[in-house]
């Protein structure tokens, strides 16, 4: 789905902030848990260690702290936000929102709120959906959250999936901002006839929690891991190229790729499809593993605070998640 944003509003990001909790899961930590080892997990996938929250940290708070260093980041009080999106598939609860409990720890009380459900595509798909309310004109401050407490929906006995990810959150404030260009393009996709690839059966309508195909239906990540490596590289290649094209940018303008962290091997073959060198990735998953949602967030907080990209330079941002979902951006800082 491309967009052309050339004649609408503008939006910038004008600020960013990441949150991960205090303790680190190390891959010998994983160890005494389930049968694997460093080795496998360093070479299959570049994860060292993940962050963990403990039980009483919800999603909303790691969420609520990543977009309290946003907003002093973009320098703008809370009242000033109209809309407020949390990317989440591990919600505090089905409702109210994750947004709503943001919006009350964080005082924002003049926003509208809503959780959007695209996986670890769901920033970029909360992005591109504040763009349109900013290039609408119906909002001018949107805050938009990427935010998963993954280990409270991994399978602990599981090796194939539970030493892929960990918790975390991240969060961008996008502003019409007169004069600047902002978000250049985008692109979003999705292939539902893949969902059973990566999802969780339980907990859901189909299948309620304690309900009676609970048993055989956990609220734990089933995966197929090959097809989903596959998926994502195709997916993420093909979106980076359309989505350039789409903002009529080539990749050797592009000061630093922002792509979603799963794993090394998956950045590698994407790097080398676009043939771009590594230097220009943004990689961080090595100590945060996987955080769904926000690893894309917290990857480019990461990368703008440490200065990998100057104001006025281009980044582009590649997600790929469940559902199947997939989108990139090409922002001008
Ligand atoms: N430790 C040791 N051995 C393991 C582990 C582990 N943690 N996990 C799996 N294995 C074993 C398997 O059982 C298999 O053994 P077998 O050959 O005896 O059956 C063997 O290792 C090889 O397994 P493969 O699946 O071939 O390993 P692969 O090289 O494909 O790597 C991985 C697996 C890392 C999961 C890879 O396929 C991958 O990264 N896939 C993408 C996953 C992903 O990105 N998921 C998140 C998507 S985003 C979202 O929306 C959440």
């Amino acid at each position: 789905m491309p967009t052309d944003t050339s004649s609408l509003r503008s939006a910038s990001i004008i600020g960013t902030g990441s949150f991960v909790p205090e303790r680190v899961m190390t891959n010998a930590d994983l160890e005494k848990l389930v049968e694997t080892s460093d080795e496998w997990i360093q070479s299959r996938t570049g994860i060292r260690e993940r962050r963990i929250a403990g039980p009483e940290m919800r999603t909303s708070e790691m969420a609520a702290r990543a977009a309290e260093a946003a907003m002093e980041n973009a320098g703008i009080k809370p009242e000033e936000i109209d809309l407020i999106i949390c990317a989440t598939v591990t919600p505090d609860m089905f409702f109210p929102s994750t947004a709503c409990f943001v919006q009350t720890r964080i005082g924002a009380h003049q926003a509208a709120c809503f959780d959007l459900s695209a996986a670890c595509s769901g920033f970029l798909f909360g992005i591109e959906t504040a763009r349109n309310y900013i290039a609408a004109g119906s909002c001018n401050t949107v805050l938009v959250i990427g935010a998963d407490k993954l280990s409270s929906i991994v399978d602990w006995t599981d090796r194939n999936t539970c030493v892929l990810f960990g918790d975390g959150a991240g969060a961008a404030i996008l502003r019409h901002a007169p004069g600047s260009r902002g978000v250049l393009a985008n692109r979003m996709g999705s292939d539902g006839r893949l969902a059973e690839i990566l999802y969780i059966p339980g907990g859901g309508s189909a299948h309620p929690a304690g309900g009676p195909t609970s048993a055989e239906n956990p609220v734990t990540i089933r995966m197929n891991g090959r097809e989903t490596y596959k998926a994502a590289v195709t997916a993420m290649v093909e979106a980076s190229q359309q989505v350039l094209a789409d903002a009529g940018v080539s990749a050797s303008e592009i000061a630093c790729f922002i792509p979603h962290q799963a794993n090394r091997r998956i950045i590698e073959a994407i790097a080398d499809r676009l043939d771009v060198s590594m230097e220009r990735f943004m990689v961080n998953l090595d100590f945060y593993g996987n955080t769904s949602a926000a690893a894309v967030a917290i990857a480019l907080d990461e990368a703008a605070r440490s200065g990998r990209f100057k104001r006025g330079e281009k980044i582009l941002m590649v997600v790929f998640g469940g559902g199947l979902t997939w989108a990139s951006s090409v922002v001008e800082w």
